[in-house]
């Protein structure tokens, strides 16, 4: 069962509403419901998050990202479709059960880190216990134990504004953590760091869910950090969800013009991975082997000293060989697969 799914989700604001909705519907562009005086911010929007899966949500600003993500949580209402959490319809709960299954099932981590600037790293950590109304004990070793995770042990009694940026990011990750849910959504969680600081968060991130397993929404307008981190991403265009795939997918098989222009600039060798170059040869059991998740931009080297590698999944499976020609033709898209499709 998803764990988390929006059904023709849509979200208008403005007084007419219900009948942009039914205009969105016939399949009016946002721009041509201008006389109605709205904003459609979210319009039909459907996918389904699986458990443990980073789903990925990408679009320009204005294309919808913040509010989707906050009808995801109740934050606000849908004009029309509904979201379900664990098969829950939230759009149907009280107020008082929905903040209740906010509270047990979704954290959120913010792009301005949003932390009390008067209270110390642990306490900002251990927030979202105390307002869950865990004793003190509990929650401070509970957010302790989080902020170690991240990587801020020892800074457990500063005030934010004596962290840097991203230090300040990683008290609200650990706040999330330390809630302990099973969802947490980020919106633009990393956009504010430096580059350098944004590349240690992400693999940060992925480290972290390597081991939690939790099931991440996590928006963002950079396309290579979608990449990098979504293992499926959702491309927003003017509230409508232009296509939804792995990122191999998106960059081999765009789904239509605007999903190609978005791709053409990202470097495939740092998003594409050894499984995705595979050559047509017969499997060598005497080649070097190499991991099927590494980078093609990593197999770089490898492929130029002995110039066939076998290539083996996580589960310990020969997937086939990569070559130094398959590592380069899986650099240039293939016009005939998305042909193809
Ligand atoms: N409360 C509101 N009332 C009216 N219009 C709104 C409201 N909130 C958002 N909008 C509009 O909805 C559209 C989508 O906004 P949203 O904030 O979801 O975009 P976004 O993709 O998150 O953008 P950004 O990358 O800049 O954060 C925008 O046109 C915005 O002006
Ligand atoms: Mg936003």
């Amino acid at each position: 069962m998803p764990v988390v799914r929006a059904d023709h989700l849509y979200k208008v604001f403005g007084r007419q509403s219900k009948v942009a909705v039914e205009r969105l519907a016939d399949g009016s562009h946002r721009d041509t419901i201008a006389d109605l005086d709205v904003t459609a911010a979210v319009i039909d929007v459907s996918f389904e998050v699986q458990p443990g899966e980073i789903f990925v949500v990408m679009g320009l600003s204005g294309s919808g990202k913040s509010t989707l993500i906050r009808m995801l949580n109740g934050l606000l209402d849908s004009t029309a479709g509904s979201v379900e959490i664990d098969g829950v319809d939230i759009t149907t709960l009280s107020q008082k059960n929905l903040l209740k299954l906010r509270g047990e099932k979704i954290s959120m981590v913010f792009q301005h880190f949003a932390l009390l600037p008067h209270r110390t790293v642990l306490e900002n950590a251990a927030y979202g216990l105390e307002l869950r109304g865990l004793p003190r004990a509990e929650r401070f070793a509970k957010a302790k134990e989080t902020l170690a995770l991240v990587g801020l042990e020892g800074w457990e009694d500063k005030l934010p504004e004596q962290l840097s940026g991203g230090m300040q990011q990683r008290v609200g990750l650990a706040r999330a953590l330390a809630a302990d849910t099973d969802i947490i959504l980020m919106d633009e969680a990393f956009s504010a760091l430096d580059p350098l600081i944004r590349r240690d968060m992400q693999t940060q991130l992925l480290e972290l869910q390597a081991t939690l397993g939790k099931t991440i929404i996590f928006i963002t307008h950079d396309l290579n950090e979608a990449m990098r981190l979504g293992d499926r991403i959702c491309v927003l265009r003017d509230g409508r969800v232009a296509q939804i795939g792995e990122a191999s997918e998106i960059l081999n098989a765009p789904a239509n013009e605007y999903v190609e222009r978005f791709v053409e600039d990202v470097d495939r060798s740092r998003v594409l991975t050894a499984a995705e170059a595979l050559a047509d040869a017969a499997v060598d059991a005497d080649a070097p082997q190499v991991s099927s998740d590494t980078l093609v931009a990593d197999l770089y080297t490898s492929v130029s000293t002995s110039d066939r590698l076998r290539v083996v999944s996580a589960e310990g499976d020969v997937l086939g060989m990569v070559t130094r020609e398959s590592v380069l033709a899986s650099l240039v898209r293939d016009e005939n697969e998305e042909a193809a499709k």
